[in-house]
């Protein structure tokens, strides 16, 4: 029997533990017996022919970094039906029968496609957003968060010493939990989150102002970057209550760094289940974590599933921020 071979690659935003979920992709399938090649710079490298075999070394003392050293792109190229074909003919030409594909779920999209063009994949949740319905986490959220607590701390220590509003802005596209993570957390007395109507009189004015009365005097804010507004946010505030604010956007220094024991760890998993399913055959999967164990899912009833936003922890954190 032939040898089999597989691909691994990376796409849409990078995350913290992508570099741990390709180790654990290229370690476990070695180890199966299997070839893995690396694609560079997401779908990109299925198009330009950029890949490159593996071996138990090339994936040496990476666990520990950010970013991904596949590199990571968009590619809108690949969107096309044509692409899609010319990737799998690619792939086919290699020798290659599988790809574990990670990303976020446009990533999942592109690997529905190239499944249905003949070449099985298998899709690993990474983006710090959090943000894929099928799966209660994504690789790089842990990271992510815990950046945004380390920034929010040191934003707090300034504004208490000059009894100020910081009003932060958290990464997350449409997706609210890092800043609900991250406010409840910091203590954030208002948290601002696309999943959540909200009205400023209600929600921030009030909270701040009841806050007040018990004898606070500094204050942060932490709106999702789906809310956004910081600025004219930080504006009314001053306007509104004569406090001073000032108003920070986090941005990219939370998809960087070196990922947390959880990322790690997840990763690991993730990316060992991918190659099982693979070495058996299987593809248009998406590898998951649900009740806090790693399995698995069809791509499509993934992708149709609706993400449910923890109001409950919304509710936590409005009662005890105060
Ligand atoms: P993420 O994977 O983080 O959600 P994107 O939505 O930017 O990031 O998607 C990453 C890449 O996945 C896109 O640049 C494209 O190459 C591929 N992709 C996204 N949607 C599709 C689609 N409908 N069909 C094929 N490929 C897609
Ligand atoms: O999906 C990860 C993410 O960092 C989002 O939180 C953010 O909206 C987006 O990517 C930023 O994308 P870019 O790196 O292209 O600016």
């Amino acid at each position: 029997m032939s040898q089999k071979s597989i691909a691994v690659l990376t796409s849409g935003g990078d995350a913290p533990g992508m570099n741990a979920a390709v180790r654990a992709v290229v370690r476990a399938g070695i180890n199966r017996g299997m070839r893995v090649f690396g694609i560079y710079r997401g779908y990109n490298g299925l198009l330009n022919g950029d890949i490159q075999e593996m071996n138990l070394r090339s994936v040496s003392d990476i666990i520990g970094n950010g970013g991904t050293m596949l590199y990571t792109a968009r590619s809108e190229e690949f969107k096309k039906k044509e692409a899609q074909e010319r990737a799998a003919d690619f792939c086919r030409s290699r020798g290659i029968e599988g790809v574990v594909v990670i990303g976020g779920d446009g990533s999942f999209r592109g690997a529905r496609a190239l499944t249905a063009a003949g070449i099985n994949c298998i899709g690993v949740p990474g983006t710090i957003d959090n943000d894929i319905a099928c799966s209660e986490y994504t690789v790089g959220f842990d990271t992510a968060m815990n950046t945004a607590l380390e920034m929010v701390d040191r934003i707090r220590d300034t504004a208490q010493s000059h009894d100020r509003c910081s009003i932060v802005e958290v990464m997350g596209r449409r997706c609210g939990d890092i800043a609900l993570q991250t406010g409840i957390a910091t203590g954030a007395t208002a948290i601002l989150v696309p999943e959540i109507e909200y009205n400023i009189e209600r929600d921030v004015i009030e909270r701040i102002i009841n806050t007040q009365k018990t004898g606070k005097k500094h204050f942060v804010i932490v709106v999702a970057e789906g809310v956004g507004g910081v600025r004219d946010l930080a504006k009314y505030i001053e306007q509104r209550l004569g406090i001073e604010a000032r108003a920070t956007v986090l941005g990219h220094v939370q998809r960087g760094g070196s990922p947390t024991v959880r990322d790690r760890v997840v990763a690991s998993q993730m990316g060992y289940e991918a190659v099982s399913l693979l070495d058996k055959g299987i593809g248009n999967r998406v590898v998951v974590m649900r009740d806090g164990k790693i399995t698995n899912l069809d791509i499509n009833e993934a992708l149709d599933m609706e993400r449910v936003f923890d109001k409950k922890l919304y509710k936590i954190a409005m009662s005890v921020s105060i």
